[in-house]
């Protein structure tokens, strides 16, 4: 019996996207045939998917991937809340993605992607594709897994960059902000902050009162500390803007956006207005999502792809392969579909830093 099965990573890469696929494939090709195994890899997401581009993939593609960064079949963003509305020429992309599915005669759909990226593999279930999506970010903010693959190879390249800033922070006793991805969660910038050093954090869920962040400056530098470091994430928000409405908000990003580039340069507006102090800011960016994964997410990502082969071979389709305490598991895409996963505030990693002397500006 031949299992055909379609690929495809949509969304903003990361690392291990290429080291889950393999996983995937490596898994059934052991437990199936050479000739019983059919892969198809989708062009760039859910847009091969919509217009018919993909390409048959063999176990030689999946040779020598587990360390390379990317992904080898391409990806874009495909907002979600596009996916009901006919693209440029009229077309109905739902309608479209099941046709390529029924053409193909696929078993099943393997989606690797965040959050928008599952909420689709959601609606093709609905439309009765048999679908199974595995948890990619650097975010770690799907909702139902303990850890997404990407994010702790993001640790480790954020905490580089705050490493190397120490150094330099220290020689010229400045205020350093280094600003970290991670949309609107803070799971990146908590545990990279923590891990480099960084003597304050500002995350989304833990809005911040500008007045305490000088404050923790200031007593940096009554401590005879010559230097202060910031890990910012971009979504950090102050207390103030936390009371706007989300369209008012909006509204404040859109005139933020004429005056500063991001989040932290308006921290550091703030800080040099009130103290005088010099602020310099990094913003690691891309470079966050680049590279290879580090080896915690090798193996994450192996065995997440082979939680999906094993669903694959027992047909147990609609849901996430997720990591819940140290062990795979299928969670029902109806459970987690539209969810978010946010660093709480009482949670135990943000009371251990606050409990070192971190300040998290509230
Ligand atoms: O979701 C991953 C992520 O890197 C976020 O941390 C960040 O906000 C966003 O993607 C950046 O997206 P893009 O690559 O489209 O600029």
């Amino acid at each position: 019996m031949i299992k055909r099965i379609g690929l495809l990573t949509s969304g903003g890469d990361c690392q291990a996207l290429n080291a889950t696929m393999r996983g995937v494939v490596k898994a059934l090709a052991t437990m199936l045939n050479e000739h019983e195994l059919e892969v198809y890899g989708f062009d760039d997401g859910y847009k091969g998917l919509i217009y018919g581009k993909y390409r048959m993939l063999t176990s030689r593609d999946f040779s020598g991937i587990l360390t390379q960064g990317g992904t080898i079949i391409g990806t874009s963003r495909q907002p979600f809340k596009l996916m009901r509305v006919p693209d440029e020429n009229g077309l109905d992309k739902v309608e479209a993605m099941k046709q390529t599915y029924y053409k193909l005669c696929l078993d099943c759909l393997v989606i690797l992607g965040g959050n928008g990226t599952q909420k689709t593999a959601n609606l093709l279930r609905e439309e009765g594709l048999n679908v199974i999506h595995l948890p990619k970010t650097i975010d770690n903010d799907i909702y139902g897994t303990d850890m997404t693959f990407g994010f702790q190879s993001a640790v480790n390249i954020a905490v580089n960059a705050i490493d190397a800033i120490h150094s330099t922070a220290a020689s010229h006793g400045r205020v350093f902000i280094v600003e970290i991805m991670g949309h609107k969660v803070g799971s990146l910038t908590l545990e990279s902050g923590i891990a480099g050093g960084a003597d304050i954090i500002l995350i989304p869920e833990i809005p911040y009162d500008t007045k305490k962040v000088i404050e923790a400056i200031e007593k940096r530098a009554k401590a005879g500390k010559r230097f202060t470091i910031l890990a910012v994430a971009e979504g950090a928000i102050s207390k103030e803007d936390a009371k706007l409405s989300k369209k008012e908000y909006k509204e404040k990003l859109i005139e933020r956006a004429k005056k500063y580039p991001s989040v932290s340069y308006e921290i550091a507006d703030k800080i040099t207005k009130k103290t005088g102090q010099e602020v310099r800011i990094t913003v690691p960016g891309h470079t966050q999502r680049g590279g290879e994964p580090c080896a915690y997410d090798r193996v994450l990502s192996t065995r997440l792809g082979a939680g999906a082969a094993e669903a694959i071979m027992e047909e147990d389709y609609g849901c996430m392969i997720a990591i819940i305490n140290g062990k795979i598991k299928r969670v029902p895409l109806t459970e987690c579909a539209g969810k978010l996963k946010t660093v709480s505030p009482k949670d135990q990693t943000v009371k251990a830093a606050k409990m070192i002397g971190i300040s998290f500006g509230d």
